[in-house]
């Protein structure tokens, strides 16, 4: 399957969408602090998301997991050790010294718009906000590397060459992605390198990628908590995490998720 390269029309689109996915995105930040609980979280995602007029991405998405119900929530809100897909609940409530992800993916007018950070909850400790610091910087490190000529195994390389010094566990379970019409296209783009791939996509202009390491404290094994969404490190340790939606462009890659003011 070919990497969807898309037109003036869809590039207009995926603007608007990103633009709603981040707006949404930073307003959520602007909640988080002890005592709020993930659920009020979720809930403020489903209400800012609405009043842009665009729908979330996550809510009814399907389980690739036999007899797990599709996704609930209208956000991912993942919290310490959990790496992606937290489903806001009301028993979870944030405490000073957690970190919290929050992951918004909306559709707008067809097209879908895909970002994500890792935040601090009052203060953390000095090793958790280096994680945080360097996963970001493993995000841009990335998406200085989607360049049309480029390939997709160029992104993966780059994140993993910067991360591996600081002795993090790269997430290998989970993948960047191709974004646009639907949450998840083609290509898989891994925040390592892949042997069994070893020859990935050219990166020609006009691709929409979501870029996302997802980086743990510890070792990079995962598993899957008991409500058969939740992501979370094997051995408890934290867990970072930051995307954006990016445009490869005959002069360079550009971010497409940047909040409205
Ligand atoms: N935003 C997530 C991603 O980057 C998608 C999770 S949505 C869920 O792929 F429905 F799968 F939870
Ligand atoms: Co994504």
């Amino acid at each position: 399957m070919a990497i969807p390269i898309k037109n003036k029309e869809g590039i207009a689109r995926m603007r608007e969408s990103c633009a709603i996915a981040a707006t949404v995105l930073h307003r959520l930040k602007s909640a988080v602090q002890p005592g709020i609980t993930t659920f009020d979280l979720d809930d403020l995602a489903r209400k800012y998301i609405e009043e842009y007029g665009a729908k979330s991405a996550c809510y009814g998405y399907p389980s690739h997991s036999r007899g797990v119900r599709p996704y609930p929530a209208y956000s991912c809100i993942s919290v310490n050790d959990e790496v992606v897909h937290g489903i806001g609940s009301f028993k979870r409530i944030l405490r000073d010294g957690d970190i919290v992800t929050l992951d918004i993916c909306v559709w707008y007018n067809g097209y879908v718009g895909d970002n994500a950070f890792t935040v601090p909850v009052g203060v953390v400790s000095p090793a958790i906000a280096k994680l945080l610091r360097v996963t970001e910087e493993a995000r841009a490190v990335g998406i200085a590397q989607a360049r049309v000529g480029n390939r997709i195994g160029d992104i993966s390389e780059a994140v993993q060459n910067f991360i591996e010094p600081h002795g993090y566990g790269i997430v290998r379970d989970m993948v960047g992605h191709g974004v646009g019409v639907s949450m998840h296209e083609e290509p898989q783009i891994p925040n390592f390198v892949d042997r069994k791939k070893s020859r990935t996509d050219l990166i020609k202009p006009g691709m929409t990628l979501a870029i996302e390491p997802m980086i743990n404290l510890g070792a990079w094994r995962t598993k899957t908590a008991a409500d058969g969404w939740t992501i979370i490190t094997a051995d408890g340790s934290p867990s970072a995490h930051f995307e954006h939606t990016v445009l490869t462009t005959e002069s360079g890659p550009e971010i497409l998720t940047i909040p409205r003011q």
